[in-house]
C-alpha cells in the first residue's frame, strides 16, 4: 500500500480550514505566520512557497520576510526580536540552513519558545524529551500522522531510524519510543547496516542521499517511511532516500517522494501555528 501524505495533509488542512473561519468572531483575527528565508537556497525556496500556499488553503495570514544571504546575524536577531515582541504575530519561522556566517543555534535560541513553530528552540526540545507539554517539530509529528493514519501499529514493533539529525532522525525515534516501539537509530558509523534494516518492522530513512536504501535493505513486510528529498543525479527530478521502485514490493506500506511525507510537515506546520494563536489567546 502506498500512503499518501498529499491526501492526508489535505483532509487536515480543509478541516483547520473550517477551524480558522471560526477566529475571526471568537478572537477578532486569524492566526499569523512569519517565515525568514535568507538567500536563495532552491531548496528553501520551494519549501517556503509552499508554506504560503498551504497557510492560504488555511486562512492562515503569512508573511514571508526575504533576505540577502550577506544579513549580518545581528540583524537578524533584531528582525527576530521585533516579531517576538509583535502581538499579531503567532509563529516564527527561521528557513534552515542559513548561511555559514549565521549561528544558527543562536537564532533558533532567540526565536520566543510560545512563538518557535518549529519547535526547534532548546526548551522545546527540551520538554519533548522529558514528555512536557511543547511544540512537536513538523516532520517527526507527520511522519507519526502518517502511520496513524495508515493503521500501522507502532506500540511493540522494532522500528530503526537512519539518520540522526536534530530536525527529523533524533525527534521522530523519540516519538517512536514515546508510542512503545523498540527503535534503533542508525547513521554513518552503524556497522552493517543492511542487516540493521532488514530487521525493521518500520524504517524511517532520513540521511538526505538519493536512492540510498535498496530492496536489500527492508525485511518483507516492513513499513517504509522516506523522508528524503533529493535531485536525482540522473533525471534531475525529485528523488527520495529511498529505491522506491525496488522497494515497493517487498513494502507493506510506503511513502512516495514528492507527495509522502513532505505535505505533512507543511500541515503540521499549520496546525503549530494554530495552536501557538490558540495558547496566545488563552493568556
Ligand atoms: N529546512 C529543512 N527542513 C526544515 C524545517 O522543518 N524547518 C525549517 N525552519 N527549516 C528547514
Amino acid at each position: 500500500m502506498v500512503i499518501s501524505g498529499k491526501d492526508l495533509a489535505q483532509s487536515l488542512k480543509a478541516k483547520m480550514a473550517e477551524q480558522v473561519a471560526t477566529f475571526p468572531a471568537k478572537y477578532g483575527r486569524v492566526p499569523h505566520l512569519v517565515v525568514i528565508l535568507v538567500g536563495e537556497d532552491p531548496g528553501s525556496v520551494s519549501y517556503v512557497t509552499g508554506k504560503a500556499r498551504a497557510a492560504e488553503e488555511v486562512g492562515i495570514r503569512n508573511t514571508t520576510i526575504r533576505r540577502s544571504a550577506e544579513i549580518g546575524e545581528g540583524e537578524l536577531l533584531e528582525i527576530i526580536a521585533q516579531l517576538n515582541a509583535d502581538p499579531d504575530v503567532d509563529g516564527i519561522l527561521v528557513q534552515l540552513p542559513l548561511p555559514r556566517h549565521i549561528d544558527e543555534d543562536r537564532v533558533i535560541a532567540a526565536i520566543d519558545k510560545g512563538k518557535d513553530v518549529d519547535g526547534f528552540h532548546p526548551l522545546n526540545v527540551a520538554a519533548l524529551w522529558q514528555k512536557q507539554p511543547c511544540t512537536l517539530p513538523c516532520t517527526p509529528k507527520g511522519i507519526i500522522r502518517l502511520l496513524e493514519g495508515a493503521g500501522v501499529e507502532i506500540a511493540g514493533r522494532k522500528a530503526v531510524v537512519i539518520g540522526r539529525s536534530n530536525i527529523v532522525g533524533l525527534p521522530v525515534a523519540k516519538l517512536l519510543l514515546d508510542r512503545n516501539a523498540t527503535v534503533t537509530v542508525t547513521h554513518s558509523r552503524t556497522r552493517d547496516l543492511p542487516q540493521v534494516t532488514r530487521e525493521a518492522e518500520i524504517l524511517v530513512v532520513a540521511i538526505g542521499r538519493p536512492r540510498f536504501v535498496t530492496a536489500d535493505m527492508v525485511g518483507e513486510g516492513a513499513v517504509v517511511i522516506d523522508v528524503g528529498v533529493n535531485r536525482d543525479p540522473d533525471t534531475g527530478k525529485l528523488c527520495g532516500d529511498v529505491d522506491f521502485a525496488a522497494v515497493e514490493p517487498k513494502a507493506s506500506v510506503i511513502t512516495k517522494v514528492p507527495g509522502g511525507v513532505g505535505p505533512m510537515t507543511i500541515c503540521c506546520l499549520m496546525e503549530n501555528t494554530i495552536e501557538a494563536f490558540l495558547r496566545r489567546q488563552e493568556r
